[in-house]
């Protein structure tokens, strides 16, 4: 948009839809986010779309989308019907709250998940990754084929559980494997729910509402476990109180300033467990989709592991900063598969950016996607590359522009688990291919992008082959 002309949304070009329904039928009956690139090439990084007569803005322009997610809190606000879901099922916390509940919540979130506090609690992600080691090197001598989404995503949950609530799990070995299926079954229903034409389940119960129903009761029962016990050690150890040593006791803790209530404190557990578990472990697996069709990859990766810690895992905090080349291969599968490819937002007053003009109320989709797997921005985009992520990067790869990467969003509200989730990628993709080479158990055609809120790899089965 080069002139200065004001241009008004209903401008805006859009793809073809049908009359009543506009596109929803189109985006509820496919992969949204493969739906929205469709729309992409049919009408450019700027257009319009309806659902029923609600219009929706989505752009696809990384410049234009920045600067919306620089503009918030006050400018702009998650979409409001993300917020309606979510509360309807409990989760009323900081990635829904706004205005002056969002400061208030964003403080403990933040400092929970802090660089300083990932290094202290940094035994349990080593000890973790210890486990799900050993783990494997049982797959491997059983040549048992695994699942690996499943895997990754109890490592996940063990890990956040004991960071931000002190509570230890040991779903890695199934002791509390109905909690991983309950937490499994929440974002598939958030997806479907968000853009629902109708709230039929408000009138009628349908059997996945009501397997919904079932698993967000478990998934109470098992907060109010850590709600309670996190109780028990503050009452018996007074010390707590000045110095909380997790996120659940720091809601915990009444102050002066701050005063959760029992429904934030519950919401925001819930939105800590959500936030943490599939985002991390979906983006180990399309890492592990990339490496086990890669094997001079792997190899790059254990010759770095061999040159930087002699043990079976990288036993220091300072080892993650030092495995340069891991951290490559984790942002290089964020890069080509966010977990998260779209973000949607509404505007909180008339604003103007570039020369859209976006009156308040106006939902807008940013899909963020394109731009990452865009050779204006990234030279051979499709290929998988770690080596572009190198400080001397890759003659090979002109085109290097890392800020349009969106995988943790941006502006006041980007993810504050993104250390967090880093440092779990690193330690284990380093660990995994230290000790193993990888065979995909079924061919890179079958195995689809899945969007369900966020967007892992269907049907990724994999063989892990013990090395010396
Ligand atoms: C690879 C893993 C992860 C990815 C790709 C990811 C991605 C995202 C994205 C895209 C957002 C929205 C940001 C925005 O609106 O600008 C977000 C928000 C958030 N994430 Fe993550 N995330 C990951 C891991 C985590 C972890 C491990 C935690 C915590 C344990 C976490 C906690 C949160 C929270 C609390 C928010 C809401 C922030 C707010 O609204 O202020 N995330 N994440």
């Amino acid at each position: 948009m080069s002139d200065h002309t004001l241009i008004e949304v209903k401008n805006l070009k859009s793809p073809k839809g049908t009359f009543l329904l506009g596109h929803l039928p189109q985006f509820n009956t496919y992969n949204k986010h493969q739906v929205l690139e469709r729309w992409v090439d049919e009408c450019g990084e700027l257009f319009k779309i309806h659902f029923v007569g609600k219009e929706f803005v989505v752009s696809a322009n990384p410049d234009f989308n920045n600067k919306m997610l620089r503009l918030r809190p006050e400018g702009f606000k998650r979409f409001s019907k993300i917020d309606e879901i979510l509360k309807e099922m409990g989760v009323d916390g900081v990635f829904n709250a706004e205005g002056a509940t969002w400061k208030r919540q964003r403080k403990p979130t933040a400092e929970a998940l802090s660089v300083k506090n990932i290094k202290a609690f940094y035994p349990v992600i080593l000890d973790k990754t210890k486990v799900i080691l050993e783990k494997f090197k049982n797959y491997a001598q059983q040549k048992t084929i695994v699942d690996v989404q499943k895997e990754f995503m109890a490592f996940t949950i063990d890990i956040t559980t004991e960071i931000a609530f002190g509570h230890k799990l040991d779903t890695i070995n199934n002791k509390s494997n109905s909690f991983q299926k309950h937490l499994e079954v929440i974002f598939p229903m958030i997806n479907t729910r968000v853009t629902a034409p109708i709230p039929i389940w408000r009138y009628f119960k349908r059997e996945k509402d009501k397997i919904l129903d079932a698993s967000l009761k478990a998934i109470e029962k098992v907060i109010y476990e850590f709600i309670d016990d996190a109780k028990k050690r503050i009452a018996e150890n007074p010390k707590l109180r000045e110095q909380p040593s997790n996120f659940l006791e720091a809601l915990l803790v009444e102050n002066e300033d701050v005063n959760f209530t029992d429904k934030e404190i519950y919401g925001n557990v819930f939105t800590i467990l959500l936030a943490g578990e599939d985002t991390t472990s979906n983006s180990l697996s399309w890492a592990m989709y990339y490496l086990a069709q890669h094997p001079e990859i792997v190899a790059k990766v254990r010759a770095e592991a061999k040159d930087i810690y002699t043990e079976d895992t990288p036993n220091m905090y300072e080892h993650i900063d030092q495995l340069k080349y891991a951290n490559a291969v984790a942002q290089e599968a964020m890069r080509l598969k966010p977990t998260t490819p779209q973000l949607y937002l509404e505007s909180n007053e008339d604003v103007i950016i570039d020369n859209l003009f976006i009156p308040k109320g106006t939902s807008i989709i940013l899909q963020n996607k394109v731009a990452q797997t865009d050779e204006a921005y990234f030279s051979n985009p499709d290929s998988f590359v770690p080596e572009r992520w190198m400080v001397n990067g890759c003659p090979m790869h002109k085109n290097h522009v890392p800020n349009v990467m969106r995988a943790f969003g941006g502006g006041a509200r980007y993810c504050p688990g993104m250390h967090l989730a880093k440092t779990e990628m690193i330690i284990l993709i380093s660990t995994l291919c230290k000790h193993f080479d990888f065979k995909l158990e079924v061919k890179p055609e079958q195995i689809r992008e899945q969007f369900e809120f966020t967007m892992y790899p269907e049907n990724l089965k994999v063989a892990f082959i013990p090395v010396n």
